[in-house]
């Protein structure tokens, strides 16, 4: 059971989870099933390499589809599900907050609800192994002042953006699951990701594509916010440490210990285009570095604690800011195809033309 059936990864075509499905299938044995909605934040280009992989399966659909849901846990008898589907980004959290709490928590409940049933119907080591693994972030502790000690699983929840209250308000109703039903529940709490997918609302793609083309790069506030950086692989490895040996209802930090002030972070990706992509129109990129109105709410810091799942169950992160951040740059300058594509929202297009012909 446990190596032949699939995995349903929800989410799996946005940043984290399209890296989290590919490099699933270069490591692991086993099958994946994703299911994405494709919104804005979808990109089905982020697992063209998958195209002809026999052992991944893409279904178009939505966390909140009850019917889809159950049909799809009956069809494929999934051994886990790996839940990263969300609205994720804290600034359209604050423009639109309803449609956070329709995904994040309304999405989550109708997943918990629809994964429940179909456990219940399990026996045996079927039953036994189900695993259902709740992807989440550390901005729902809060924020931190520049000496508090960085977040642990003990950190009380204060989320501060609708973004950070909607992944709590999902946290809690994973935990509950776990409590009042016994259902088999993993959460992750994961600081800040970067690498190769990310959509270009993020800072780092952002101000990565925008220093390419010589535009000003957007600070917000005082640039002195500092968020705890993690490539991307590193946090795929780290989910599935958890899915592996993880110890039922309990949370799990996931960080790479690798604080960086916001202006640092933009300075360091100028610094690199700078070496890797001169331009003499353009010159010293930093000279682009614009500060604009702050973000309302904006939490100050955030830091993990990875105590414990190092402890525990022996992840630690591989790679350290400055060469992940080099790889980053570098991955984005090879992949100026995705780039425009996403750019002109043309990844979009290509989607509904080519989608309904599978
Ligand atoms: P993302 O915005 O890049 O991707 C989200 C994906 O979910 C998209 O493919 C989108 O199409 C899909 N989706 C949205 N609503 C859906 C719905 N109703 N039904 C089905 N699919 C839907 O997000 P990301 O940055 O990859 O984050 C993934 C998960 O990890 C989220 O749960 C997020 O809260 C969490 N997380 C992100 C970070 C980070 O730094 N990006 C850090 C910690 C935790
Ligand atoms: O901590 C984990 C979280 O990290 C995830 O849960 C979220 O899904 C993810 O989006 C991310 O949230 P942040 O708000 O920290 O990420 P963002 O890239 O939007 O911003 C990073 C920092 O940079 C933050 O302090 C705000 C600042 N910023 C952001 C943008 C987009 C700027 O200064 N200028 C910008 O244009």
């Amino acid at each position: 059971f446990v190596s032949k059936q699939p995995i349903l990864v929800t989410g799996g075509a946005g940043f984290i989870g399209s890296n989290f499905v590919l490099d699933w299938i270069r490591k692991e044995s086993g099958p994946v099933v994703t299911l994405d909605k494709l919104t804005y934040a979808g990109n089905l280009g982020n697992l063209a390499s998958l195209e002809s992989e026999p052992r991944h399966t893409f279904i178009r659909g939505d966390i909140r589809d009850a019917d889809l849901v159950a049909s799809l846990l009956q069809r494929y008898t999934p051994r886990a599900v790996v839940h990263f589907a969300a609205e994720s980004h804290v600034d359209r959290s604050i423009t639109d907050p309803g449609e956070f709490v329709s995904t994040n928590v309304n999405g989550t409940l109708n997943l918990l609800q629809q994964s429940r049933t179909y456990w219940e119907t399990l026996s045996g080591e079927e039953r036994e192994a189900f695993r259902f693994l709740h992807v989440s972030t550390d901005e729902v502790y809060g924020t931190l002042g520049p000496n508090d000690p960085a977040f642990t699983e003990q950190t009380p929840y204060a989320p501060n953006s609708p973004y950070a209250a909607s992944k709590a308000g999902s946290d809690h109703l994973v935990r509950a699951y776990h409590h009042t039903y016994g259902f088999p529940t993993l959460t992750t709490n994961c600081s800040n990701n970067y690498g190769p997918f990310q959509f270009p609302e993020k800072l780092i793609p952002l101000v990565l594509l925008k220093a390419l083309d010589g535009e000003p790069l957007p600070v917000y506030g005082d640039g002195q916010n500092v968020r705890d950086w993690l490539y991307v692989l590193d946090h795929c490895e780290g989910i599935r440490t958890v899915l592996e040996k993880g110890k039922l209802g309990e949370t799990y930090n996931i960080g790479g210990s690798n604080e960086r002030k916001n202006i640092d972070v933009v300075t360091t990706i100028c610094d690199i285009l700078d070496e890797l992509q001169p331009s003499a129109s353009i010159g010293s990129r930093r000279k682009l570095i614009t500060y604009v109105k702050d973000r309302p709410g904006h939490d100050r810091r955030y830091a993990i604690d990875a105590t414990k799942i190092r402890r525990e169950i022996g992840w630690t992160p591989k790679t350290s800011f400055e060469p992940g951040i080099r790889a980053t740059v570098e991955w984005y300058l090879a992949n100026l195809d995705w780039v425009k594509d996403v750019r002109s929202g043309a990844y979009m297009d290509w989607l509904e033309l080519n989608y309904k012909e599978r």
